[in-house]
């Protein structure tokens, strides 16, 4: 609905200005006033354009940084309630996915938004178990990487390289095409990574195997010895499926939205997962859980606890306690409840990480510290997972990429919904330019 604009006294967008979902603006440099319609809890941005000085002027745009006030787009997929705690992947409770349900069958609900009947799961099931082998010339592409390439790294380029040899995904709007890609990429992301693992040791890659599940079978590609029948421990498998689904969607994170970002330029699924994994891997996103390691290897003992807490709070944000704080959530990270939970049942069978304790004493006293109260700063999701992901025996610098792995499914959804949604369009940010004015060129020996 455009914006109607009336003098301050005039009688003009009088039917606006008696509803109630209706924002009203007085513009004091004007002196007029606007009826801005409301709906579902945002105006639109677009609306502020008609507030104008004058007829030169551009009209208002609205300035938000790191887009802490601003809803890109209307979504179906995951609901978070960050003050009260709440996750809920298509209505469904977080909690509830994590205790009776499985990846697989969660990807298939981010994705189609109903969770599968028998016959649709074991149909997913099978198609994601049949396109796991990687193209022999993908094989080729990381064995040229240097032994010490950073995993998320190796991850990265070899997701955009399967664009190359997948062309066909280029076609985003034919259906056939995008289940394919859908499956391709769900299913193969666990090779790469097992790959890029191996490849980091100089050991033989692990082919995928079809008896095993998605998870076993992970596992499987990062630790089996070839001349020794190996068989991953149900605990573990259990509990890095059930970190699989708390990491599968989070809304409209910073990956996510440089999934649909790079997406709405049309671009085919393997660029765009690429550019959000880019996205996911920086420290401040999926790539805490390596800090959150270091800096509890860093702090080396309960007794530095205090002292590494303070350091934090003289930082000024200069040093972070990595794991700690959400943009969204002001409350506990349902997710890290969760995995606080699991890290007992994997410390059961494999030995108590020695860490755990550094961690639960930064998160006793973070959570009494005024600096950290006043900030509503708690665990986030990345908080503990690592200490579990280095119990089951995964190197600190492979954790972001079991971040990367369950939350493809995430952006494969998100990229759909955004590819449906009739109202977006290419992304494409206004600035406000603070630049110099325009002045004539000056020859370089006259500088
Ligand atoms: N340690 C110490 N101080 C912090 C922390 C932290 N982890 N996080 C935020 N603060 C302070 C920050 O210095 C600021 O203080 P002040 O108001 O005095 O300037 C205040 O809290 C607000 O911080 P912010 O940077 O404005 O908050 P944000 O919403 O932009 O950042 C965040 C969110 C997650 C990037 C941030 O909390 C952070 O850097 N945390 C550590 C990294 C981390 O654990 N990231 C994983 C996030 S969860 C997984 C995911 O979705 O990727």
């Amino acid at each position: 609905m455009p914006i109607a604009e009336t003098e301050t006294k005039g009688a003009a967008g009088v039917a606006l200005a008696e509803r109630k979902d209706v924002l009203t603006v007085i513009d004091r440099r004007t002196g007029k006033s606007y009826e801005i319609p409301v709906a579902e809890g945002t105006i639109r941005a677009i609306d502020l354009r008609q507030i104008k000085t004058g007829p030169d002027d551009f009209g208002l745009m609205s300035y938000d940084p790191a887009f802490l006030n601003t809803a890109a787009c209307k979504s179906r997929i995951t609901f978070i309630d960050g003050d009260k705690g709440i996750l809920r992947y298509r209505g469904y409770p977080i909690e509830q996915l994590a205790e009776k349900s499985n990846y697989l069958e969660v990807a298939y609900l981010l994705l189609y938004g109903e969770l599968p009947t028998r016959a649709q799961y074991e149909e997913w099931t099978h198609h994601i178990t049949f396109h796991t082998m990687l193209h022999e010339s993908l094989k080729k592409f990381m064995d040229g990487f240097n032994h010490d390439a950073h995993p998320m790294g190796m991850l990265i380029a070899t997701v955009a390289a399967m664009s190359t040899f997948y062309p066909d995904a280029r076609n985003i709007h034919d259906p056939v095409s995008r289940q394919k890609q859908t499956w391709r990429l769900i299913a193969k992301m666990p090779t790469l990574a097992g790959f890029a693992y191996r490849h980091s040791l100089g050991m033989s890659y692990v082919y995928p195997d079809n008896d095993l599940t998605y998870t076993e079978n992970f596992l499987n590609m990062l630790f089996r010895i070839p001349s020794k029948s190996w068989r991953p421990d149900p605990v573990l498998v259990r509990a890095l499926d059930v970190l699989f689904i708390l990491h599968a969607d989070h809304e409209q994170n910073c990956g996510t939205h440089a999934m649909r970002g790079i997406g709405s330029s049309h671009t085919d699924p393997y660029s765009a997962v690429a550019g959000a994994a880019a996205a996911l891997y920086g420290p401040l996103h999926g790539g805490a859980n390596e800090e959150v390691l270091k800096m509890l290897q860093e702090i080396g003992s309960i007794s530095q606890v205090p002292a590494f807490i303070k350091e934090v709070k003289e930082g000024k944000g200069e040093k972070r306690l990595m794991g700690f704080g959400h943009r969204v959530y002001k409350n506990y990270d349902p997710r890290a409840k969760i995995i606080k939970r699991i890290a007992d049942e994997v410390f059961q069978v494999t030995g108590r990480n020695p860490l755990l304790d550094i961690a639960l004493e930064l998160e006793r006293i973070a959570l009494q510290d005024d600096y950290f109260v006043k900030r509503k700063l708690y665990p986030n999701v990345d908080f503990y997972s690592g200490l579990i992901y280095q119990a089951i025996g995964i190197p600190t610098a492979a954790f972001t990429v079991l971040f990367a792995i369950p939350r493809t499914s995430g952006w494969i959804a998100q990229w759909g919904e955004m590819l449906g949604d009739t109202e977006q369009k290419i992304a494409r940010p206004r600035q406000v330019y603070l630049g110099m004015g325009e002045r004539d060129f000056v020859p370089i020996e006259k500088r």
